[in-house]
C-alpha cells in the first residue's frame, strides 16, 4: 500500500502535493518525493522518513513548478531510502512516474529491458515502469503508457509525467485506487479523496484499465483504444476523516475489510498453480534444511498466536518438530540453540523489543533466523537471515488484524515450501494445498458477510464480565486470538482453552448466563467439541459456535452458530478468526470503547 498524488494547475504544485501526501500518510510512511515541471526539466526531490523530511527538504529547494505528482512509500520491493522513494525515472529523467501496487513480472520486465541496454539503480519493482514507458516512447506517452501496461502483470496506480510532453498528466489504474478530482481550471489525482477534499468535491472514481489524460482544457477519461468514456462524476460528502478511513467508522473496521486483497497480496508472485514456490529473500537450501532439527517460532501477543498455528502446519507439512514460544519468556529460559535450529521469528513491526531480543539471541547462538514481519527495512528483517514479508500495507489500528491473517498465510507458504523441500509432501499433495490458499480470499470475504448475526449476539452479550473461548487443535490457536481480540478491544476479562482441558479446572467457572465461543471447524475432532458443548451448556452456558458449512447439526446443542466456508483442515483459522474480529469489533463499539486505540496499549513495543 502506497499513496499517490498528482496536481495540474496554476498553483506552487510542491505544497499542494506534500499537503495531500500527508492526508494519504496512513497509506504509507517510509519515503516519501515529488516530482515537479520546472524550467523546461522534471525535478524530483525525494527522500526516506516521515513527510515532514520531504517538506523539510522543499524549505531549502526553489520549486515553483504548477504540474507535479507525489507518492508515500509503504516499502514492498527494496528497503525504505531516498533511492528506493518515488518518484522514479527513466535513465536521462525526461519520464517520471509514481505507483501504488506491485508490478509481479518486475523480475521478468528488468531481464527484458535490461537485455536492450537499460540500467536499474533501485531494488523496487516500480523502477521498470519509467523504463519500459521510454522503451515504448515514439512521441506519443499516452500510446507509450498503453504499451507498457500492456506488458506488466499485477496491480498499479500510476500517476505520469513526460519531460517533452509539459503540458501534460497522465494516470491510470489497475486493481489499485485511483481518483480524479476536478477543479476551478486545476485537476488533481490521488489514491483516494482525501487527498483533494482541501481543494474540490467533484472527482471521478476511475475503474480498471482507464487512463485519465489531463491537460490545459481539464480531464479526459479514455480506454486504451483511445475512446473517451462517459464518466459519472461523484460529489463527495464525507468529511476528511471519514475519507481516510475509506468511509469505514474505524481503521480496525477498514483493515478486516482489507484482508482478502492482504492475503491476496501475500501469495502474489510467491504461489502458483504448477510452480514452485517462489521465496524472494528466503535462500535456505534442501541441504541446509536436512541439518535442521529443531524450529522455534518466537513472537508476542497476536503474532504469537499466528506462531501456534504455524507449529501445527509446519509439523504436520514438513515434519520437523517446532517449539512456539513467547518471546519475553524464550530469551530468559537459556533456550537450546545452536546451528543446526531454525528459528522464525514473527513481528508485524519488525521492532519489538522482545522479539528482536529473541532473535539476536539465536543469531549469537549460531541459529539460522527467519523473520516474517510487514514492514520491510524494519530492524528484525535487516538482522535476519532470511525474510518473509507479509504484503499486509500499514495497519494503522492498534489491533492487529490484516497483519494477522497475513503472518498465517506467510507461515502456510513457508511451510509448503519446506515440505516441499524436504520431499515431506508430494507434488500432487503441494497443489491440493495452494488450491486452497488461493481460493482463501474469497473464502474471507465470505466470512465478512455475517456481520448482522454478530453485530446481534454482540447487543445481547456486551455488558458481560467474563467470555470463555473453547477450540481443540488449531482452532484453539483462533480460540486463543479471539479471547485477545476481545480483551484489548472491549476490556471484557476472555479466556480461552483447550476443549479437552475444560474439565481439569475452567469448567468450575461455567455458570448459568455465562457466555461460552466455541470454535469447531476441524472435522476430525468435531465430535470432542460437540462433547464439550454439552459440558458446558448442561452447566447454564450460552453458546455462539463458529463451524464450517455442512455442520449445522451444531444448531441443536447451541444458542447461536455461525458457518464459514470449509477449506484444508490446517487453512481454516485464516477464515474463522474473521467473525471473531468483528465479534470484537461491535463489543467495543457497543461498550463505547475506543477501538482504534485501546486504553493501555500502543501499535509497536520497543520497550521490555
Ligand atoms: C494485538 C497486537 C499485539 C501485537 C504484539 C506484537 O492485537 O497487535 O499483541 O501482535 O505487540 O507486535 P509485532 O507483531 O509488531 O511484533
Amino acid at each position: 500500500m502506497c499513496g499517490i498524488v498528482g496536481y495540474f494547475g496554476k498553483e506552487r504544485a510542491a505544497e499542494i502535493l506534500v499537503d495531500g501526501l500527508e492526508k494519504l500518510e496512513y497509506r504509507g510512511y517510509d519515503s516519501s518525493g515529488i516530482a515537479v515541471f520546472q524550467n523546461g526539466d522534471i525535478d524530483v526531490i525525494k527522500c526516506k522518513g516521515r513527510i515532514q523530511n520531504l517538506r523539510d527538504r522543499l524549505e531549502s529547494e526553489d520549486m515553483s513548478g504548477v504540474k507535479g505528482i507525489g507518492h508515500t512509500r509503504w516499502a514492498t520491493h527494496g528497503e525504505p531510502s531516498d533511492l528506493n522513494a518515488h518518484p522514479h525515472t527513466n535513465k536521462d529523467g525526461s519520464i517520471s512516474i509514481v505507483h501504488n501496487g506491485i508490478i509481479e513480472n518486475y523480475m521478468y520486465l528488468k531481464e527484458w529491458l535490461g537485455g536492450k541496454g537499460y540500467e536499474f539503480l533501485s531494488e523496487t519493482d516500480t523502477e521498470v515502469i519509467p523504463n519500459l514507458i521510454d522503451y515504448y516512447y515514439n512521441g506519443d506517452l499516452f500510446e507509450a503508457i498503453v504499451k507498457a501496461t500492456n506488458k506488466m502483470e499485477g496491480s498499479y496506480a500510476i500517476g505520469v509525467l513526460c519531460k517533452n510532453e509539459p503540458d501534460k498528466m497522465i494516470a491510470v489504474r489497475k486493481d489499485s485506487p485511483l481518483i480524479v478530482g476536478k477543479g476551478e481550471g486545476e485537476t488533481f489525482i490521488a489514491s483516494d479523496v482525501t487527498a483533494v477534499l482541501k481543494y474540490t468535491r467533484e472527482v471521478y472514481y476511475i475503474d480498471d484499465n482507464e487512463f485519465a489524460v489531463i491537460d490545459n482544457d481539464g480531464v479526459k477519461i479514455l480506454n486504451e483504444d483511445g475512446i473517451e468514456i462517459d464518466k459519472e462524476i461523484s460529489h463527495i460528502t464525507w468529511d476528511a476523516a471519514a475519507a481516510e478511513k475509506g468511509g469505514y467508522e474505524h481503521f480496525m473496521i477498514k483493515e478486516i475489510h482489507e484482508q482478502p486483497k492482504a492475503i491476496r497480496d501475500t501469495m502474489t508472485s510467491r504461489i502458483a498453480l504448477g510452480e514452485d514456490v517462489k521465496l524472494d529473500n528466503i535462500e535456505i537450501t534442501k541441504e541446509d534444511l536436512e541439518k535442521i532439527n529443531k524450529v522455534y517460532i518466537v513472537a508476542c501477543g497476536t503474532a504469537y498466536y499466528a506462531g501456534v498455528v504455524g507449529k501445527y502446519v509446519i509439523e504436520k507439512m514438513a515434519k520437523i518438530s517446532v517449539e512456539t514460544d513467547v518471546a519475553s519468556e524464550f530469551r530468559y529460559r537459556d533456550p537450546l540453540i545452536d546451528e543446526n535450529t531454525l528459528m522464525i521469528v514473527v513481528s508485524q513491526s519488525g521492532e519489538t523489543a522482545d522479539t528482536l531480543a529473541a532473535l539476536r539471541l539465536a543469531k549469537k547462538s549460531g541459529a539460522r533466523v527467519m523473520v516474517i514481519t510487514n514492514v520491510v527495512g524494519s530492524t528484525m528483517a535487516r538482522e535476519a537471515d532470511d525474510v518473509f514479508y507479509t504484503w499486509a500495507g500499514p495497519e494503522i489500528a492498534v489491533a492487529s488484524t490484516k497483519a494477522y491473517v497475513t503472518q498465517m498465510v506467510a507461515l502456510d507458504i513457508l511451510a509448503l515450501h519446506l515440505a516441499r523441500l524436504k520431499g515431506t509432501i508430494t507434488k500432487e499433495e503441494g497443489e491440493e494445498f495452494k488450491k486452497e490458499l488461493l481460493a482463501l480470499p474469497e473464502k474471507v470475504e465470505d466470512a465478512l458477510k455475517h456481520k448482522e448475526v454478530i453485530q446481534k449476539f454482540a447487543s445481547k452479550n456486551y455488558h458481560v464480565k467474563d467470555m470463555f473461548f473453547l477450540g481443540r487443535g488449531v482452532d484453539h490457536a483462533v480460540a486463543l486470538e479471539g479471547a485477545l481480540k476481545l480483551k484489548e478491544l472491549s476490556y471484557i476479562h476472555a479466556e480461552a482453552y483447550a476443549g479437552g482441558e475444560l474439565k481439569h479446572g475452567p469448567i468450575a467457572l461455567i455458570e448459568d448466563g455465562t457466555p461460552v465461543v466455541v470454535v469447531a471447524t476441524q472435522e476430525k475432532i468435531f465430535d470432542k467439541m460437540v462433547s464439550n458443548i454439552k459440558e458446558v451448556t448442561t452447566r447454564g452456558a450460552k453458546v455462539l459456535a463458529f463451524a464450517t458449512e455442512g455442520h449445522e447439526e451444531i444448531e441443536k446443542s447451541v444458542n447461536s452458530a455461525l458457518y464459514v466456508q470449509k477449506t484444508h483442515p490446517l487453512l481454516t483459522p485464516v477464515v474463522s478468526i474473521v467473525p471473531l474480529q468483528l465479534f470484537s469489533y461491535y463489543m467495543a463499539l457497543e461498550k463505547g470503547c475506543d477501538v482504534d486505540k485501546p486504553r493501555n496499549l500502543a501499535k509497536s513495543v520497543t520497550v521490555e
